[in-house]
């Protein structure tokens, strides 16, 4: 079955929830040059004066006081924060606007477009989520281009939406709706979570009466080498070196001892310490041996605290 959507080139999206990301995504959904014409058509904030300086942004579309007063429109984006995408489906399922075909989305990175209540079944729902930080509008409408965006949902709904964030310079891929959870976490881990751990470092170096000054000169070019390591070689293997790679137990035992006392350091340096292990094998520079003893020392470590 075509839907109305899919057999037409000229789409309303309305916005409810127009913050970071919204007002970005209306912005440039708008501009595209594509042989989809888009038009914005309402923008749903909390307050009407948040709705209006998004409209100020994205340079088309009116303002909605509330759910009720929300008109026809074929592309529906629900971009609230998380927590509060499921009641603002909700809110638009019973304002009774949705009409058949109509597509819902939203782009959390985690959560899957099943939590999007739709009054039956001849709405379409979806997700899809850009890996970009939209700190800041202005800045993100011109470098969001090159953005891997993991597309998931309705099949319908689906090739819309990679239609109009391809038109937008989006790398559109698909995603399945159960594998979201572990997904949002790998992007988080790369990251969020990478920051952490190289603050972690740092404190680690503070601890050890290094001041600030000396802490730059000894991890930047270090981060910066790893990383570049890392990205210009496919298998990561290749990329790491030190005493785990070289099956050297007393320094793996040193560090170990070092970091007896703080339990984050050490969950943190176990933990990694392991996935490390995993990667020497491939690599074959240490025996069986050296390895099964570092991966006793790092479990030891744990059991002992
Ligand atoms: N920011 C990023 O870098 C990024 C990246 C990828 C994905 N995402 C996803 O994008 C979505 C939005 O994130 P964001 O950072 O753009 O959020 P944001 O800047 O905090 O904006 C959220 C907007 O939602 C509005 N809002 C909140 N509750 C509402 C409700 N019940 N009804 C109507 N409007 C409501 C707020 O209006 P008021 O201003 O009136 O309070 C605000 O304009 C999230 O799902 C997030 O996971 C964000």
């Amino acid at each position: 079955m075509t839907t109305p959507v899919l057999a037409s080139t000229n789409l309303t999206v309305s916005c409810i929830g127009a913050g970071r990301l919204g007002t970005t995504l209306c912005r440039l959904f708008l501009e595209q040059q594509s042989d989809i014409r888009i038009s914005i058509g309402q923008v749903l904030n909390n307050s009407l004066q948040s709705s209006l300086k998004a409209l100020d942004f994205i340079g088309d579309g009116t303002a909605a006081e509330n759910p009720q007063s929300l008109k026809p429109a074929d592309l529906w984006l629900i971009s609230t924060p998380d927590d509060t995408i499921q009641e603002a489906s909700e809110a638009l399922a019973q304002s009774g606007i949705l009409t058949p075909g109509n597509i819902v989305f939203h782009c959390s990175g985690s959560l899957s477009s099943k939590i999007i209540h739709l009054p039956d079944n001849r709405c379409y729902r979806a997700s899809v989520h850009p890996t970009h930080s939209f700190a800041d509008p202005t800045r993100s409408v011109s470098t969001f281009p090159g953005s891997s965006c993991a597309v998931e949902g309705d099949k319908q709904a689906a090739q819309v939406l990679n239609r109009l964030f391809s038109a937008i310079g989006g790398k559109c891929f698909p995603l399945q709706s159960d594998k979201k959870g572990l997904y949002h976490a790998a992007t988080v881990m790369a990251c969020n979570n990478l920051v952490a751990l190289l603050a972690m470092s740092k404190k680690m170096l503070a601890e050890a009466d290094i001041d600030s000054a000396q802490q730059e000169l000894i991890l930047n070019p270090l981060i910066r080498q790893t990383v570049d390591n890392f990205l210009n070689n496919p298998n990561p293997a290749d990329s790491l070196t030190g005493p785990i790679s070289r099956g050297d137990q007393s320094t793996v035992a040193t560090h170990l001892d070092a970091l007896a006392s703080q339990r984050q350091w050490r969950n943190a340096y176990t933990a990694l310490g392991e996935v490390a292990v995993d990667l020497a094998k491939q690599q074959g520079f240490a025996s069986d041996e050296e390895l099964r003893k570092i991966m006793d020392l790092l479990t030891k470590a744990n059991d002992d605290y």
